[in-house]
């Protein structure tokens, strides 16, 4: 084993062992570049780039992408400073959902039930319970309806679905407690037709590529969109730049096809093909 945030070790690992292409998996160093350091050094890798991660590495750079190219997501603002952000909660509506801007391992969305627990989840996360990632924070709208999770494989212009999975994210039993990153999940779901497929893909999916391309930023890699449907509206509550753990337990079986070509394809912006 190599140490994961360790960059010239990985460099140096995949240069003294003739190493083909690198798949990066966790979020940390997609988000502090990993993937555009390897290509630096002409070693062929497979995820989104620093600034295209940052999809999953800000909730608030998400936000902008999503109200840019006319995504549904939640109504929200963003703060910095405790003050403003309770005089924000004191106007809305409870439940409300406050979340740290950064990556904080699927605990940083506190969804807060009255004045008192939205006041103290302000102050923790402020008060630096998530370090840097907690700098800033969205307050947003509480969604209704089942939330599921899409999968797509990206090469920059084209995509090809990876398919659906649901997860149960709170602590306790009985789905009780704070949420985690995910207990466990399955997949296929059972609730998603053909028709809400098309629907997710035109108004998340499609809008979200082509807003990362518009910015400069292709995105190359694994999208996971965290979806909320309520009815007939699917919403984007987050995404991911990566295969989840622990839905890529549940997805990647599913899938029939050669894996090492699909990456490679994706690698090669070929995946039309
Ligand atoms: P996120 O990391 O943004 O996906 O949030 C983690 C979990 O918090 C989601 O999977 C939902 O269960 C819940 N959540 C986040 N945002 C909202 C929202 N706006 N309304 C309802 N639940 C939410
Ligand atoms: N299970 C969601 C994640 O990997 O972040």
């Amino acid at each position: 084993n190599i140490n994961i945030n360790d960059f010239s070790a990985i460099i140096n690992f995949c240069q003294n062992n003739q190493i083909d292409f690198v798949f990066v998996g966790p979020e940390q160093p997609l988000v502090e570049g990993l993937i555009d350091i390897l290509e630096q050094h002409k070693i062929r890798a497979f995820g989104p780039s620093k600034k295209a991660s940052q999809l999953e590495g800000s909730k608030i750079f998400m936000k902008k992408i999503a109200d840019d190219n006319q995504v549904p997501t939640a109504q929200y603002q963003t703060f910095e400073d405790a003050k403003p952000a309770l005089e924000f909660v004191k106007k809305i509506a409870f439940p409300c959902v406050i979340k740290a801007d950064g990556l904080a391992s699927g605990k940083g969305v506190i969804i807060a039930q009255n004045f008192e627990e939205a006041t103290q989840s302000i102050a923790e996360i402020l008060s630096g319970k998530f370090g840097e990632a907690g700098k800033k924070i969205i307050i947003e709208e509480f969604l209704r309806g089942f939330e599921v999770s899409y999968f797509v494989i990206c090469d920059g212009v084209n995509f090809l679905p990876l398919g659906f999975a649901h997860d149960h994210k709170k602590v306790g039993e009985n789905e009780t407690g704070l949420n985690t990153g995910g207990m466990g999940t399955f997949a296929p779901s059972p609730f998603i037709d053909k028709k809400m497929e098309e629907k997710i893909i035109e108004k998340i999916i499609v809008p979200t590529l082509d807003g990362m391309n518009k910015i400069n930023a292709p995105f190359r890699g694994i999208l996971f969109a965290g979806l909320m449907i309520d009815g007939e509206n699917p919403k984007l509550l987050e995404f991911n730049t990566r295969f989840g753990d622990p839905e890529t337990q549940v997805i990647l079986p599913r899938i029939k096809s050669d894996f090492v070509t699909l990456i490679e394809s994706a690698i090669d912006g070929k995946l039309n093909n």
